[in-house]
């Protein structure tokens, strides 16, 4: 039907006869000529219609938005003085000869900009992916798959599929549940990730899998969290760390390189776990921000201001401060809105202190706190934070974790609101993650990772003797701030493998009967092995420059976990319910 597409067309076709087809992006009628921005997936080109052309200007007249036309006509240079930089095409234009209407549209239910709500984007996304950023988006997305693959295919992975339909895998989120019509009362989970599949296939002898896999997660939705997303997710056999990180780091170096041209800093940085959380207050911190949380226990040990002594005398506990160079210019009204940024990550207070004069010591300070510190201890804070005249103190004192919490968050507040958030790109290794995380409230463990982590001791005894203490053998990759692979060595040995799920409170009864058909392979020449999961998504999102993951999705759900479009989840009828003899009770 078409020759060229619209966004192809330049100043080399000048004088040549095209025929295009599109959807109309715009429609001037001046005074006479009609100019039509004309737009496929290469990109939007101008066509005039001039009034002489009588047949042809007819149907240009009624011609609106997002009607779909074939438009044949002679490429021409615009006038310089009419070239538009803002336009790929914006050297030339089509001169029309012949315009056929291939299907009108019907009044637009969106205005097709930015400006469109969520909702009705997502209610017309067959409209909302017309535009040019979410086709660069998708566009994107398939060339990271391509190259993914390309990497993967050469270095000897073997795609594999992995049910759909299946039984629970645990990573720590809720399952989707599918009842059996053949099997009354019994119900297949989604899986959350293929973990245990990509186990059994080096159980199998595969050696090397890999898979771009549909996950499943019923979980509280964010930005960044979708109830179905896409990881890449591989598994290889006969491997420690180093060897799954070297090829985790190789492929997103080549996928970097072959989708955005895009040369990644040299080996990942390492840091453990304890460490991101100590200077960056998260286990995922953005390198691109150039302020750490310094601890200031030591200064403050002996000050006779409670709230700063007591944690700093607890093992548990630390007080830390961040500092912000040039945040002495601070209005009290924008320090109140970080004290309730922070209240939010369970931030008692946040108290602050303005270097005014670093030459004067405790006399050059300004602090609602200054009055229960000493002048030897405001010397030793100012020491022990290097700072600066004109720049501000915040601290955190509490719990350990509830620091970093909040002290994480606000570092990443004041990162942007002082403009500090470097370009490019940093990526960066955590590593050394405790095995378990113990709930208070609950009582119990649960773990970092997943339950099939290994323990960096291999010994049962010694893992039962100290979990709390316990490191992992499992690793995250960290891009600019986001998670974007999480991985680590498996347990390979049954009797570790039960050791860490007693932990977990899941008996031998349980275990069994969750996961039986794992623990029996385990028991047959299970090979060392381990791997990796990416989330496809958020890498994407990261690559087109998109804050949200809902941009690089093309039917994505709301944060309702709903999809507009289709209105899914729906009631099914009664007939359908029988069949799966399920009784549906009040909803509240
Ligand atoms: P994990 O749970 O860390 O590991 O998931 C791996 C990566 O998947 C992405 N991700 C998500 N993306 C969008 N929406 C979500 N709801 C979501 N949840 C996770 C993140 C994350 O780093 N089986 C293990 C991997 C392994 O051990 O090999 C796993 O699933 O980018
Ligand atoms: P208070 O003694 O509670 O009035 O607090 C005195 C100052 O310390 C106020 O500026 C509070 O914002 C601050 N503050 C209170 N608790 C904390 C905390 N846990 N961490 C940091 N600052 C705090």
């Amino acid at each position: 039907m078409r020759t060229h597409l619209c966004g192809n067309i330049n100043e080399r076709l000048d004088g040549q006869t095209v025929t295009l087809c599109g959807w109309v992006a715009r429609a001037r009628d001046l005074g006479g000529l009609i100019f039509i921005g004309l737009r496929d997936h290469a990109g939007v080109l101008q066509v005039v219609v001039e009034p002489d052309n009588k047949p042809t200007f007819a149907i240009a007249e009624k011609l609106r938005n997002e009607f779909c036309v074939r438009i044949s006509g002679t490429v021409r240079m615009r006038p310089e003085s009419q070239w538009n930089p803002d336009m790929a095409t914006g050297k030339v234009e089509v001169v029309a000869n012949e315009v056929e209407l291939l299907n009108a549209s019907a009044p637009l239910p969106l205005l097709m900009t930015d400006e469109d709500g969520e909702e009705v984007r997502l209610r017309y996304r067959y409209l909302d992916l017309r535009r040019e950023r979410m086709q660069r988006n998708l566009r994107l997305r398939a060339r990271l798959n391509a190259a993914i693959r390309g990497y993967l295919e050469g270095h000897d992975f073997v795609d594999t599929e992995t049910p759909v339909l299946t039984k629970a895998t645990p990573e720590g989120a809720r399952d989707y549940l599918v009842p059996s019509r053949v099997h009354p009362g019994s119900f297949f989970a989604l899986p959350q990730s293929p973990q245990i599949f990509k186990q059994l296939l080096m159980m199998a002898g595969l050696d090397r899998y890999y898979q771009i896999a549909r996950c499943f997660r019923d979980e509280d939705l964010r930005a960044d969290r979708q109830p179905e997303f896409t990881q890449l997710d591989l598994e290889m056999s006969f491997v420690e760390e180093s060897d799954v990180q070297a090829i985790a780091e190789g492929m997103v170096r080549h996928v970097f390189r072959k989708v955005l041209n895009v040369e990644l800093p040299g080996p990942f940085p390492r840091i453990s776990y304890a460490e991101a959380i100590s200077r960056f207050g998260s286990d995922k911190p953005d390198l691109r921000i150039p302020l750490e949380l310094v601890t200031i226990c030591d200064a403050v040990r002996q000050v006779e201001f409670k709230v700063f002594s007591e944690p700093a005398n607890d093992p548990g506990c630390r007080v830390a401060a961040l500092r912000v160079p040039k945040g002495a210019a601070l209005s009290r009204k924008q320090i109140d809105g970080y004290t309730e940024l922070v209240a939010k990550y369970g931030a008692r207070g946040l108290a602050w202190m303005k270097v005014n004069d670093r030459d004067a010591g405790a006399d050059g300070v300004q602090s609602p706190i200054a009055k229960f510190l000493d002048a030897a201890s405001i010397k030793a804070i100012l020491d022990a934070t290097a700072a600066e005249t004109g720049d501000i103190l915040f601290f955190g004192a509490g719990p350990k974790p509830t620091v970093a919490a909040f002290l994480g968050a606000l570092r990443l507040a004041v990162g942007r609101d002082f403009d500090l958030v470097g370009s490019g790109w940093r990526p960066l290794w955590v590593v050394d993650f405790p095995m378990f995380e113990y709930d208070a409230e609950d009582q119990r463990y649960y773990a970092l990772h997943h339950p099939f982590t290994a323990p960096a001791v291999a010994d049962a005894e010694v893992l039962r003797a100290d979990p709390v203490n316990a490191l992992s053998r499992g690793y995250d990759l960290v891009l600019n701030g986001s998670e974007i692979g999480g991985g680590s060595i498996r347990i390979h040995d049954p009797a570790l493998q039960q050791a860490v799920f007693d932990l977990l409170g899941i008996d031998e009864q349980e275990a069994r009967a969750r996961f039986g058909f794992l623990l029996e392979a385990l028991r047959y020449g299970c090979p060392p092995h381990g791997g990796i999961a990416f989330g496809i998504d958020r890498v994407a999102a990261l690559m087109a420059g998109e804050d949200s993951i809902r941009e690089v999705i093309a039917f994505p759900k709301t944060t309702t976990a709903a999809c507009p479009l289709t209105g899914a989840p729906a009631q099914v009828d009664q007939g359908q319910l029988d069949e799966l003899r399920l009784r549906l009770g009040k909803s509240d």
